[in-house]
């Protein structure tokens, strides 16, 4: 198949937790384009089962491509959990998930081999963040905690917020009786509330933030393949949101957190797909 380097990149997650993603995109790749899609009808993925989200994953990368994105990022570690492998072996485009690019910090980051790991219960039970660990380093002991309530603390919006610190004190205690040093955010919606996490492990834990290392991925691999974008950016609308519900307040949010602003985002139904 021909891919036009100058054809947009298709990022995608559960809702609003991969704009953390298209975010470091934005400010690593600058002259690429974006097409982000944010399931708001279906959110949460953390919940549901691998066969739900590999079907999910697929209708998605079915309308990403519809708009004819030249590469695709999941920005959900859920569906990279759950979709990636599947969905890599059923379309003809290159499709990089989340979970390596942050492992990789992780191991290269820890000085006493602890590593903590947060995502949701689909990524936790999955164990897919411990079983690359291991491949990159078999001495390391990764501990891994579900935390489900924080999805629906960050797309409320209360990043900043004692109920938020009072979850995260509850949630983290069993890890921080580990001794670990440090902590991959193993769920893009997490990065929304770093300094609350970071305040209750405390300054000796590093937070491992997949989102920056993804970005540079990308970057290696669309070099590699003789994809980036040639020249730079002319588009007036460089980046196109769409979601399949409540578009205005993912507006709202995605104008909060960019360094770029979102006047619309497209209601369509995923589900034609
Ligand atoms: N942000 C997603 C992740 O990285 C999913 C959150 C959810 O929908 O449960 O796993």
């Amino acid at each position: 198949m021909r891919i036009d380097k100058n054809a947009p990149i298709g990022v995608f997650d559960s809702g609003i937790g991969g704009l953390t993603v298209a975010r470091e995109i934005m400010r690593n790749l600058p002259s690429e384009k974006i097409v982000y899609f944010g399931d708001t009808a279906r959110v949460p993925y953390g919940s549901k089962s691998r066969d739900t989200i590999i079907r999910y994953s697929r209708q998605i990368i079915r309308f990403l491509l519809s708009q004819e994105v030249k590469a695709i990022v999941i920005a959900c570690n859920t569906a990279s959990s759950f979709a990636l492998d599947t969905v890599r072996k059923e379309f003809d485009l290159p499709i990089l998930g989340v979970i390596d690019a942050g492992a990789i910090v992780a191991a290269s980051a820890t000085h006493n081999q602890r590593i903590g790991v947060i995502g949701t219960e689909g990524t936790i039970s999955s164990r897919i963040h411990e079983r690359f660990l291991k491949q990159l380093d078999p001495g390391l002991q990764v501990f891994g905690k579900a935390c489900p309530l924080f999805c629906p603390l960050v797309e409320e919006g209360w990043l900043h917020d004692e109920i938020t610190t009072h979850v995260a004190e509850r949630y983290l205690s069993e890890l921080k009786g580990k001794e670990i040093d440090t902590l991959i955010l193993g769920c893009t919606h997490y990065p929304l509330i770093r300094s609350t996490i970071g305040a209750v492990m405390g300054e000796k834990v590093t937070l491992v933030n997949p989102a920056y290392e993804t970005a540079l991925e990308l970057r290696d691999m669309l070099n590699k393949m003789n994809l980036t974008c040639e020249g730079e950016m002319q588009e007036d609308f460089p980046y196109r949101f769409f979601v399949s519900d409540l578009a205005e307040k993912f507006t709202e949010f995605a104008n909060s957190i960019l360094p770029y602003d979102v006047s619309v985002t497209q209601k369509i139904d995923i589900e034609k797909f």
